[in-house]
């Protein structure tokens, strides 16, 4: 497996890979902004705006890749701008295709984020994900992820369905 950090470069040449991965999220029920009716072309423009983003150096996107070099998952880090929380990034989209689950290839992606979320002066990370998400919940716990805390009726599933998130934080030792 190899990890890499897109640029907007990079990313524009991976974008049909990037956009195919948003939308087997989805189809798969990740409830990650999308409702199930999501077409290529907004899935395609969603990408747009984080090479936007990138760009700008307030979000780094990295992408695993196989022996074959065809895009296997991908992870989100959008660093705070603000003044008083340059310490602090959130960990947004990881998504892992689902024909390449539970071979490591999340806690690979995680593992680079947090390295990355260290270069970049970050100390306290954080993400929220939906309690629907089929072993997302034990995935950030068995990573070291403490629970803060859970909000009902956060976000839809792509069915519509109403569903707490978790939210979780680690803080970089
Ligand atoms: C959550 C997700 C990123 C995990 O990716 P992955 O590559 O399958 O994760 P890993 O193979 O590194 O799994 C590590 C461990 O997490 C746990 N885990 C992961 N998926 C699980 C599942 N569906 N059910 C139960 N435990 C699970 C297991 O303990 C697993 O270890 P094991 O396979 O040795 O039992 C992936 O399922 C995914 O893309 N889901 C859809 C999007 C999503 O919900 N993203 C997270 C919120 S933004």
């Amino acid at each position: 497996m190899k990890i890499e950090t897109f640029t907007v470069e990079t990313g524009a040449t991976r974008r049909g890979e990037l956009t195919a991965l948003l939308l087997d999220a989805v189809a798969h029920g990740a409830s990650i902004g999308f409702m199930a009716e999501i077409t290529p072309a907004e899935a395609a423009a969603y990408w747009g705006g984080i090479f936007a983003e990138i760009s700008d150096g307030t979000r780094v996107l990295l992408g695993a890749f196989d022996g074959a070099g065809r895009l296997t998952g991908a992870a989100q880090l959008a660093l705070a701008a603000r003044p008083n929380s340059r310490h602090r990034a959130e960990v947004q989209k990881l998504l892992v295709f689902h024909s390449a689950r539970r071979h490591g290839v999340g806690s690979e992606l995680m593992t680079r984020l947090e390295t990355a979320a260290r270069a970049h002066g970050r100390t306290l990370l954080f993400l929220d994900t939906s309690t629907g998400a089929a072993g997302a919940v034990k995935f950030y716990d068995r990573l070291g992820y403490t629970v803060a805390g859970s909000i009902p009726d956060w976000a839809a599933n792509p069915d519509g369905r109403l569903v707490p998130n978790v939210i979780f934080y680690k803080r970089l030792g």
